[in-house]
């Protein structure tokens, strides 16, 4: 994907009103402005950037939203073991080496060479996962900005070439081989999971469309802030999660007959969209499927303060309108953090 606007490397063109970007990225984002900061000032200060955590934890989002509004060019690359050095740096058309030779026109660029020219920014996903022939490139470009591609020549970085990288710590493809030699020449940001207020906001940022209880949304969120710490789970589920729960609700619902956050809709809405998400540990012989319903449970049918415990309409027998009632129903216990 290939989306530059325009950034010459000239530096006038660098002046930004970092106060007003920041604003301006804040408005695309949920929280995260510390994070946003610091990826803000780590690439004004042009260094190179690598974002390490969790999946789902809104790393995309966050740079896309900042190239987009700094007005950098923008080369994505998913990382895995097939971005071999022939793909990240480009290759010579073959057909058309047949009739013009090894002539430059004839170079079809890879996303590092593109990025390198327009001196935009070459964003890695995954970092850890690609080989390590791959990673020596990106090492060497790193600190001496410039490439040597057989055939073709010296390609130089123009200003404003930056390379960001993210990947996920828990991942356990190849995570120990990103080398010191990496972390030497880069920034690290660490990013965890966003607070339960966050994530409700970001469930309700990404389906605009859907109308959501909120209560019925806060206890959503708390059963999958609550499956990164069941002691029988090792990787729990992600906003991802959230999200995919409420928008399968709402049209398992629809073709129910029923409002989303109906007793008979919620549950079955959590088991697709949650069971696969979860890793569970090892020697663990419970499947994901009953960690989801033994959450969905303990926090759906925990007690309210004051209303006896309906969390949902339907549940509990109530048959009436439960949470959409809009009881002051804050998600039941406190939350689990990561
Ligand atoms: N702070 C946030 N603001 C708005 N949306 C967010 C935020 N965090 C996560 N999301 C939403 O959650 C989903 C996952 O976010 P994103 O793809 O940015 O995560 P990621 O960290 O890049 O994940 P991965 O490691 O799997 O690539 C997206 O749908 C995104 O819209
Ligand atoms: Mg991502």
């Amino acid at each position: 994907m290939r989306t530059v606007t325009g950034h010459d490397g000239d530096p006038d063109h660098d002046v930004v009103d970092h106060a007003g970007l920041l604003q301006r990225v804040l408005g695309r984002v949920v929280g995260r402005a510390r994070e946003i900061e610091l990826v803000v000032a780590a690439l004004a200060a042009d260094r190179h950037v690598l974002l390490e955590g969790p999946p789902g934890t809104g790393k995309s989002t966050l740079l896309r939203a900042v190239a987009q509004e700094l007005g950098l060019g923008f080369e994505f690359v998913e990382g895995n073991a097939e971005l071999t050095p022939a793909r990240l740096v480009g290759h010579f058309d073959p057909a058309r080496v047949l009739t013009d030779g090894y002539d430059p026109e004839v170079f079809v660029d890879g996303p590092l060479v593109a990025a390198m020219r327009d001196g935009s920014l070459l964003y890695v996903e995954e970092i850890n996962r690609i080989p390590e022939e791959t990673l020596n490139v990106l090492i060497t470009v790193m600190s001496e900005r410039e490439l040597h591609v057989p055939r073709l020549g010296r390609v130089a970085a123009a200003a404003g070439f930056r390379l960001v990288a993210a990947m996920n710590p828990f991942d356990a493809i190849g995570t120990a081989r990103i080398s010191s030699a990496v972390y030497d020449r880069v920034c690290r940001l660490s990013v965890d999971y966003q607070d339960a207020g966050d994530e409700v906001a970001i469930v309700q940022q990404a389906l605009p469309a859907v109308a959501i209880n909120t209560q019925w949304l806060q206890r959503v969120v708390e059963v999958v802030r609550r499956t990164r710490a069941h002691p029988d789970v090792r990787i729990g589920s992600s906003v991802r999660g959230a999200i995919d729960t409420a928008a399968v609700a709402d049209s398992l619902g629809r073709l129910r007959g029923l409002p989303l956050h109906h007793s008979a809709v919620g549950p079955d809405a959590a088991l697709v969209a949650l069971s696969g998400r979860l890793r569970l540990r090892e020697g663990c012989s419970r499947r994901a499927e009953d960690i989801v319903t033994e959450l969905w449970r303990q926090v759906f049918e925990a007690p309210d303060e004051g209303d006896g415990g309906a969390a949902e309409d339907g549940a509990a027998g109530d048959g009436g309108e439960g949470a959409a009632a809009g009881k002051a129903a804050a998600p039941a216990g406190a939350t689990t953090g990561r």
